[in-house]
């Protein structure tokens, strides 16, 4: 009796094992061959366990950043005069002047990995009591505002709480805006916030009872609000660049320190220097914090590529193309096209989220001469329509999340 069991025990045993075998064996060809189904199965659980054991597989052979655009007729994800709750006005370009709508009609199909076709009520499933937070200049306010859309489907949804408060995001006297936005979708728990911190440095007020003191920009700190609520996220995308100009720091009376104290090393007072400084010190920081907060997924955006024509929009240049894809549609080069963010996350566990190639080919998609400022002379060769591009970053983050 005992022997008997004991053997059936083992039989059964060997055939499990046999199986597992298997199935391993397929689930890796499948991932490796790129076969996977591109469609989200609607339980939740597999959806995990498949998506981070292609994801875990792919770590060392998949760059997401090559590929192609191609034309979607599932393009774009949200409509472009629904969106009015999380949509800023000047950034929505069916409710602008422009009247071609092409640039809204592509996906990107990375050449080697898997990329699951975006489904919001799954993604907000996975994102159950989860926090995604953005941090950055006004691309990475960009990126939000595209999330919320993607995850609302931009339809009105009133079970979205305004969460700002619990993050110290309120408009302070005196300013136009709050220094960020947070909301929460009730139904999964899910928060999405965004912190706008253009340069990641952190900014302290020399004399806080004189709003006209000088500002210390702490190149070597990270800004206060990432440290003290970092415990509190599960998905941080950081991205810089577009605010390391002498004009943009003077005009906030931003005055470089290192080390607690005013800079004095001539390298880093070149901005581009100060810049690759900041930049390693955040994603350095950030990798050194990241053991002590084991559910945090850390992304660093590379930098958002300006489409403009002689010089910027202080200049007159401009960016007039319309017809999508005059770059051409693939982007076959291994290495990011942001060195500084490549190399900056280079050996610590903080993610990059290369975008900067594959963005460089839709000059068509910025808001251009149908800004709101265009009276003024502004052509906005810098940020995007949105939908647009920015919802391709995000498909790129939920993919890697
Ligand atoms: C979400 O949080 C609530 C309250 O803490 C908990 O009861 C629930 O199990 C959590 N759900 C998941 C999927 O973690
Ligand atoms: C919402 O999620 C947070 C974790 O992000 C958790 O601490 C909290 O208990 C959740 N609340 C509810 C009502 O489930
Ligand atoms: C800070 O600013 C206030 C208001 O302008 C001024 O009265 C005060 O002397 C300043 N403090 C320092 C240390 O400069
Ligand atoms: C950026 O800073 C890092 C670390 O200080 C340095 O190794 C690298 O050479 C710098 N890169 C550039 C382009 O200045």
């Amino acid at each position: 009796m005992k022997g008997g069991n004991h053997y059936r025990w083992r039989g059964s045993h060997l055939s499990l094992t046999l199986i597992t075998l298997l199935f391993t064996t397929i689930f890796l060809w499948v991932c490796e061959k790129n076969h996977f189904v591109t469609t989200v199965p609607s339980d939740q659980d597999q959806f995990t366990w498949h998506s981070s054991g292609c994801a875990a597989f792919h770590f060392a052979v998949c760059n997401y950043a090559k590929g192609s655009w191609v034309a979607d007729s599932r393009r774009p994800l949200y409509p472009g005069f629904g969106c009015k709750q999380w949509l800023s006005g000047m950034w929505a370009c069916q409710l602008i002047q422009r009247k071609d709508f092409s640039y809204e009609g592509y996906r990107w199909q990375p050449k080697d990995c898997e990329m699951p076709e975006f489904e919001r009520s799954a993604f907000l499933r996975r994102m159950r009591n989860k926090t995604i937070a953005f941090v950055g200049d006004s691309l990475g306010r960009q990126q939000f505002q595209s999330m919320m859309c993607m995850a609302s489907g931009g339809q009105v949804i009133r079970e979205v709480e305004d969460v700002g408060r619990d993050y110290g995001l309120v408009k302070l006297h005196g300013h136009a805006r709050p220094d960020g936005w947070a909301y929460r979708f009730l139904a999964t728990n899910t928060t999405i916030l965004y912190y706008w911190s253009s340069t990641l440095a952190d900014l302290v007020p020399l004399n806080r009872s004189d709003p006209k003191s000088d500002v210390a920009m702490h190149l070597d700190r990270p800004p206060a609000f990432m440290s003290k609520y970092l415990h509190q996220f599960d998905v941080l995308v950081l991205n810089t660049g577009h605010h390391w100009n002498r004009g943009k720091l003077r005009a906030n009376r931003w005055v470089a320190y290192v080390n607690g104290k005013p800079n004095e090393d001539k390298r880093l007072a070149n901005l581009g220097n100060a810049k690759n400084f900041t930049v390693y010190s955040v994603a350095r920081w950030l990798d050194s914090q990241l053991p002590s907060h084991p559910r945090l997924k850390a992304f660093f955006r590379t930098i958002s590529p300006r489409h403009f024509h002689n010089g910027d929009w202080n200049t007159g240049g401009s960016c007039d193309n319309t017809t999508p894809l005059t770059r051409g549609n693939k982007v076959e080069q291994d290495r990011s096209s942001d060195e500084i963010v490549e190399s900056a996350v280079k050996g610590t566990r903080v993610k990059i989220l290369d975008i900067t190639a594959l963005s460089e080919l839709r000059d068509e998609a910025h808001i251009s001469r149908y800004s709101i400022k265009a009276n003024q002379g502004v052509n906005d060769c810098l940020h995007w329509c949105l939908p647009g591009v920015p919802d391709t970053w995000n498909e790129l983050l939920v993919a890697q999340v």
